[in-house]
């Protein structure tokens, strides 16, 4: 057997035991102060009929509570993430060259995209990082939205949208890099927009402990990595603050550190696993040295640097 067939045979074998067969996975989630209430105002828009969307900074938990709201709703969920990539044939679909082949340029031979398929079968279509996608893009997901009715330009074909199709946006404050300002078009067909930021200190402290459940954080580390957290996001010098995904990832790798070298977690072991993810988590203003920034950070929260 060639090399080449081997791996694809192997690769078969790996997708077959990989395979997502249901992609509405519950979310365990902290649901308390703002994402208590963002919940709530999800839940009456849409039983009035209203998209919403949800802006907030990188990693405060938009993606997380999208996905909670599409499973408890118990509908078929689809969602693309956004970027320069994302082409309108993405959304919406296109021919299968092997399949056109067989039975011609026809449905047959048409694979449909996530947005389709949830406009036709009344899912739910979660756009996340909505204001990173191309306003082309953008727009062959409007008549869908708006008129309930679905072009498919490759089968010149107008389809009927289902009554339950609904649409939920994510995404970034559109003054961050790499996003775009949103077309007014798309921004008014989402009526209800929630505005999310970093949680107060005890909810990240209980959204950091309910995402590493396996280890046994003292009450003084959980209140040094929060306060850590707090810290850089108040300071001038930080143009990019640390996401949840930081508290959360510290207070993991200083508790596996800890095991691994049988002692407890102290001053220094955070010190030292700090200066391991913090530099990759923020972005510091122009001008501003990142050894000089731990120091101050660590020499002021935890004692030493
Ligand atoms: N309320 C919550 N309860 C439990 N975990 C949460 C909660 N909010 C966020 N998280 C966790 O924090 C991390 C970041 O959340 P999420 O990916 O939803 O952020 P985001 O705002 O979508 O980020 P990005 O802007 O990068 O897309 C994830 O690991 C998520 O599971
Ligand atoms: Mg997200």
């Amino acid at each position: 057997m060639s090399k080449q067939v081997e791996s694809s045979k192997e690769f078969s074998k790996l997708m077959e035991s990989k395979k997502i067969l249901d992609i509405k996975e519950d979310v365990n989630l902290v649901l308390e102060g703002q994402y208590k209430m963002a919940y709530d105002a999800m839940t009456d828009a849409y039983n009035a009929g209203l998209f919403v969307g949800l802006v907030g900074p990188v990693g405060c938990g938009k993606t997380a509570i999208c996905r909670k709201f599409a499973f408890d709703m118990k509908r078929e969920f689809y969602w693309v993430t956004f970027s320069d990539l994302i082409r309108p044939s993405t959304l919406i679909g296109s021919f299968d060259p092997t399949l056109v082949f067989k039975y011609g340029f026809s449905s047959d031979s048409y694979i449909p995209g996530p947005f389709t398929l949830s406009a036709l079968k009344g899912g739910v279509f979660l756009a996340n990082e909505l204001n990173r996608g191309d306003e082309y893009v953008l727009n062959s997901m409007l008549d869908a939205m708006e008129e309930k009715k679905l072009y498919i330009p490759q089968l010149k074909t107008w389809l009927s949208v289902d009554e339950e199709f609904y649409v939920i946006a994510a995404m970034n404050p559109s003054e961050l890099k790499g996003t775009r300002k949103l077309p007014s078009a798309i921004k008014d067909r989402i009526k209800v927009w929630i505005h999310l930021g970093y949680p107060s200190r005890s909810l990240e402290q209980k959204i950091m402990l309910t995402n590493c459940p396996e280890y046994k954080l003292s009450a003084l580390t959980q209140e040094k990595i929060i306060e850590l957290m707090i810290q850089c996001r108040a300071d001038p010098d930080v143009d990019k603050p640390p996401s949840l995904r930081t508290s959360i990832g510290l207070a993991r790798f200083v508790s596996e550190r800890a095991k691994r070298l049988k002692v407890e977690v102290d001053n220094k072991l955070i010190a030292e696993s700090a200066k391991l993810i913090l530099p990759d988590s923020i972005e510091l203003r122009p001008g501003k040295q990142i050894d000089a920034f731990l120091k101050k950070l660590l020499t002021k929260v935890v004692g030493v640097a």
